[in-house]
């Protein structure tokens, strides 16, 4: 990467985590409102969608005295998940504001998690080889300029022989006006952002599947397993909150043509041993 390139990608990351500290406060109050964070430890299902959790099970294995590594961790569902199954997890998050309300719901959970404040293409305070399993989910390679540096990191954070396994919202959502009751091009496939939000400030990304899988294999991951999915419920279509959707008609892509693709990708990768 030039010099110009990376100074271009720390601007654009930081411009994120401005909004990100920004919106926290009432991002905090809407996912009180659906409550998914307090039941994740119990029922760490919930923490992940698209067979993400299975994709754990098989390769990951038990997860109990495991080091995991959730990058760009967010509402920490996942995070709070693996920490309910007993994994040692620290929790990485580019906005201080975000970690804050994490850390006090943790507290409130009586869970022991490690939460810093790290870009996810700089993971510098994280040593080599010393994580079992990285995570990603929902919303994450969105806001990534840099896929390259992610796919370094998380390779250089992984033990030999351990697996990044990440959920996200599949790249064949991205074209399309939003909306459910028609399908309208909204851009290509191919056109990737950055896409500048000027009231927020923000600069996201719509990766395609050939730029994420390919980017990581350059970095020396190998691919175990690929899924796509449908959404499990029709809350995703119906807006942000976890709690279970009012109309389950939007499954169905004779009502909702949208869900005639699949809604999220995910992936099992291998630093190799
Ligand atoms: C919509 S949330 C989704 C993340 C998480 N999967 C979730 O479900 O909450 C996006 C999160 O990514 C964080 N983020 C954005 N850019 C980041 C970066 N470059 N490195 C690490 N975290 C980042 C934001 O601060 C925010 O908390």
């Amino acid at each position: 990467m030039t010099d110009t390139t990376a100074r271009r990608t720390a601007e654009m990351h930081d411009a994120n985590r401005r909004s990100w500290d920004h919106v926290s406060g009432w991002w905090a109050e809407m996912r009180d409102r659906d409550g998914l964070w307090r039941r994740c430890p119990e029922e760490p299902e919930l923490g992940f969608a698209g067979g993400a959790f299975e994709l754990i099970g098989s390769f990951a294995g038990e997860m109990e005295g495991k080091k995991v590594v959730v990058i760009g961790s967010g509402d920490n569902h996942a995070a709070f998940a693996l920490a309910g199954m007993k994994a040692r997890v620290t929790s990485i998050d580019i906005s201080e504001r975000q970690l804050e309300t994490a850390s006090a719901r943790a507290d409130k959970l009586g869970l022991e998690i490690v939460f810093a404040r790290a870009d996810a293409t700089d993971l510098e305070a994280i040593t080599d080889r010393s994580f079992d399993l990285v995570c990603s989910t929902n919303g994450f390679f969105v806001w990534i300029a840099d896929l390259r540096g992610v796919f370094r990191e998380v390779r250089r954070v992984l033990k030999p022989g351990g697996y990044y396994v990440f959920y996200d919202v599949h790249p064949f959502q991205r074209p399309w006006k939003d909306g459910t009751r028609t399908v309208e091009v909204d851009k290509p496939y191919w056109q990737t952002g950055p896409f500048i939000d000027e009231k927020e400030g923000t600069f996201e990304f719509n990766w395609t599947i050939g730029d994420i899988l390919n980017t990581a294999a350059d970095a020396g991951l190998v691919l175990r397993r690929i899924l796509e999915r449908p959404a499990g419920d029709s809350s995703f279509w119906e807006g942000t909150s976890y709690l279970p959707g009012k109309n389950g008609g939007l499954l169905d892509w004779k009502e909702n043509p949208r869900a005639a693709l699949p809604v999220w990708l995910s992936a099992a990768l291998q630093r190799p041993v």
